[in-house]
C-alpha cells in the first residue's frame, strides 16, 4: 500500500479549514490512491472547536484517512509532515493598520518555521495562506535554515482563479479557455494580474477582449479588491474559494504544468525580472510534477506592467522592514 502523506494544517478550527480538511481527506488534494494522515494544529482556546471538526471528519468515514492528530503543540503538529499548510493566523481587528497585522502575525511564523525546521519530513513543502501571506512565508523561511528556501511558498492562486473567472465572463467563454493568467507580487491590493500575457482560447486576451480600458481599469481593481467585496457581501471573508485555491496550489505543485499554461505562486525571488532576491513574490511558475518548479522566463513586460511590478515589490520591501528583526 502507498505510504500515507502527512499533511499538517494550522488554523484547523477556522473557516477556511472547514472547507479544506474534508477535501484533503476525500482525496481531492493528493489523489484517490494516496492515504493521508491529518495533523491538525490550533491554539489552545480553539481545541474544543477542533474536536467538533474532527468528529465531523470521522463521521464522513473517508477511506483514505489513516489517522488524525489534534494538537496545540507545534512540534507534535509538524512531526514528520510532508506538507505544511499554514492557514491559521490572527485576523485583522477594527482599527488595525496593515503594519499592526504584520507585527501581530510575525511571531507566529517564527515559531512555526522553527517547528517545521526541527520536526518535518526531509521532503516537506510549505504553503502559507494566512495573511499577510508573502511576508509570513518569508518569516517562516528565515526561521527554518535547514529547509531549502524554495520549499516555502505563499498562496496567490485565489487571485489567479478570480482573474480567470473575470476574463472568462467578459469574453463569454468557459474558464478553462483562459490560460497563462499571471499574478505578480504581493497577495494584497497591489498585486498585478497580468492580462497582457494571458490567453483566451489560445489567442492573446487583449485580442479577444477589445475593451482595453476595462482590462486596465475595472478588471485589475476587481481582482485586487475581490476579498473586500466578498467581506462586504457575505459578512465574512472568502473561505471556500480560498480552500479551493489551496487545493489547486498544492495539487498543481505536484503536477506537470502543460506547455500552454502556467500558474501563480509566491516563491522566493531569484532576481528574475529585477525583483529583489529573497522576497517572497508571486511569479508565473511551471511545475515539474515532482514537487519542483521554475519561475517562467522570457515573459514580455511592457512599461505599464513593469510599473505595476515595482509598486507591489515596494510594498513587500516595506513589509519586510516591519519584520526585519524576525529575519535574522
Ligand atoms: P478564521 O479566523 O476563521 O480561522 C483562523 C484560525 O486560525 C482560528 O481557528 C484560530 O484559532 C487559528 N489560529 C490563530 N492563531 C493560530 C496559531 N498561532 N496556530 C494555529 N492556529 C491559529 O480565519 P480564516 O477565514 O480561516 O482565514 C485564515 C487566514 O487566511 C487569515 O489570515 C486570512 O486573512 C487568510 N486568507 C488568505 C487568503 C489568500 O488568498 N492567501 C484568502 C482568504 C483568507
Amino acid at each position: 500500500m502507498t505510504k500515507p502523506v502527512r499533511v499538517a494544517v494550522t488554523g484547523a478550527a477556522g473557516s477556511i479549514d472547514y472547507s479544506l480538511l474534508f477535501r484533503i481527506a476525500s482525496g481531492d488534494l493528493l489523489g484517490k490512491d494516496t492515504p493521508v494522515i491529518l495533523q491538525l494544529i490550533e491554539i489552545t482556546p480553539a481545541m474544543q472547536a477542533l474536536e467538533g471538526v474532527a468528529m465531523e471528519i470521522n463521521d464522513c468515514a473517508f477511506p483514505l484517512l489513516q489517522d488524525m492528530i489534534l494538537t496545540d503543540d507545534l512540534n507534535k503538529g509538524f512531526d514528520g509532515a510532508n506538507l505544511a499548510l499554514l492557514v491559521g493566523g490572527m485576523p485583522r481587528k477594527a482599527g488595525m493598520e496593515r503594519a499592526d497585522l504584520i507585527r501581530a502575525n510575525g511571531p507566529i511564523f517564527t515559531g512555526q518555521g522553527k517547528a517545521i525546521n526541527d520536526n518535518a519530513a526531509d521532503d516537506v513543502r510549505v504553503a502559507v495562506v494566512a495573511n499577510p501571506c508573502n511576508t509570513n512565508a518569508l518569516i517562516a523561511m528565515h526561521s527554518a535554515p535547514d529547509v531549502p528556501n524554495e520549499r516555502f511558498t505563499a498562496m496567490t492562486r485565489l487571485d489567479e482563479n478570480r482573474a480567470k473567472s473575470q476574463l472568462a465572463a467578459k469574453a463569454g467563454v468557459a474558464v478553462a479557455d483562459v490560460k497563462k493568467m499571471g499574478i505578480w507580487g504581493n497577495h494584497s491590493n497591489t498585486m498585478y494580474p497580468d492580462f497582457f500575457n494571458a490567453t483566451i482560447g489560445g489567442k492573446p486576451a487583449t485580442e479577444v477582449i477589445s475593451d482595453h480600458a476595462w482590462l486596465k481599469g475595472d478588471f485589475i481593481s476587481t481582482v485586487q479588491q475581490r476579498g473586500a467585496a466578498i467581506i462586504k457581501a457575505r459578512g465574512s471573508s472568502s473561505a471556500a474559494s480560498a480552500a479551493n485555491a489551496l487545493i489547486d496550489h498544492v495539487r498543481d505543485w505536484f503536477t506537470v504544468t502543460p506547455e500552454d499554461d502556467f500558474h501563480a505562486m509566491a516563491v522566493p525571488s531569484d532576481g528574475s525580472y529585477g525583483v529583489q532576491e529573497g522576497l517572497i513574490y508571486s511569479f508565473p511558475v511551471r511545475c515539474d510534477g515532482k514537487g519542483g518548479y521554475e519561475i517562467v522566463q522570457g515573459i514580455e513586460l511592457n512599461d505599464f506592467s513593469k510599473e505595476k511590478l515595482k509598486v507591489t515589490e515596494a510594498q513587500l520591501l516595506e513589509e519586510r522592514e516591519v519584520v526585519a528583526d524576525l529575519l535574522t
